[in-house]
């Protein structure tokens, strides 16, 4: 049986972005020291403002040293509203721009996600193994469906998504718009750090099937390799969970950086 994963249970939002800020300052810090350039990896929708409000309010990061990729981005172009890089660019100070890799957007999506994928190896290549990529931070959403990043249920969705690429194309997502570019569930289980950022009621059942490990939803095969999964939620997102005395003793065992071990050991 999988490990459950460590879980911060926040009363609102307010906790959430400040529990999140004190994770990531404690990642960063401790990354900066030891690597020299840092791939976080980021999803859109409502984590969108959470993120970066965490994220903008530590002092003193070297932003030159942190690049931020998109987990899954519609195949539209950054101005358009509907862009998770747009979004996140209009939360960012203009000095701060430069850290995101932007995705070349085609209007042919399988071609946008050959170039994301290109643009993926090249600057994550000192992070692989073997042949996986390897992010420093990822941080997913859920939709009241059950999907992460753009990984939507459905068992043929399924299926042409879960082949050895970093990244796939998707023409037919149920949220729109349709055509999207995501990181693969395989991708995403080699980052080194994996978490969900969630809130509200309507995903209380997915948050459920994540701590309990049963795959019924996309975002329940999230299983990172490393077995370090943790869980920014609300309460609203947290409260079909079970068996909380035991997530939460989990805190002491695991608030503390470790040095990363090489998967497979
Ligand atoms: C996207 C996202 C997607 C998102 C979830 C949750 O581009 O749509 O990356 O995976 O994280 O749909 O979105 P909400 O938090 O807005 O429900």
């Amino acid at each position: 049986m999988a490990p459950s994963p460590l879980v911060y249970l926040s009363p609102d939002e307010n906790d959430l972005v400040g529990k999140l800020q004190s994770y990531l300052s404690e990642k960063l810090f401790y990354l900066l020291e030891q690597t020299g350039t840092i791939g976080i990896g980021v999803s859109g929708g409502s984590m969108t403002r959470i993120f970066s409000a965490a994220i903008l309010a530590i002092p003193n990061l070297n932003w030159k040293r942190i690049r931020i990729f998109m987990v899954d981005e519609r195949n539209v172009d950054v101005n358009d509203p509907e862009s998770n890089l747009g979004q996140y660019l209009r939360l960012f100070p203009v000095d701060k721009h430069d850290s995101f890799v932007p995705i070349p957007i085609h209007e042919n999506v399988g071609i946008t996600a050959q170039q994301y994928e290109i643009n993926l190896r090249r600057h994550l290549l000192p992070e692989q193994f073997n042949s996986a990529p390897r992010f420093d931070l990822l941080f997913l959403g859920v939709g009241p469906d059950g999907h992460t990043a753009s990984i939507f249920p459905g068992k043929e969705r399924l299926e042409k998504i879960t082949d050895m690429n970093w990244v796939s194309a998707i023409t037919d997502s149920p949220k729109p718009p349709p055509a999207r570019v995501t990181l693969t569930i395989g991708t995403i289980n080699f980052g080194k750090n994996v978490a969900f950022i969630i809130t509200g009621r309507a995903k209380a059942e997915i948050v459920r099937s994540i701590v309990e490990g049963d795959e019924k939803y996309p975002a329940s095969t999230v299983k990172p390799i490393n077995e370090k999964l943790v869980l920014f939620l609300d309460s609203e997102a947290g409260s079909a969970i079970r068996d909380q005395e035991r997530l939460f003793a989990r805190h002491d065992e695991m608030s503390s950086p470790e040095p990363e071990t090489p998967p497979f050991e």
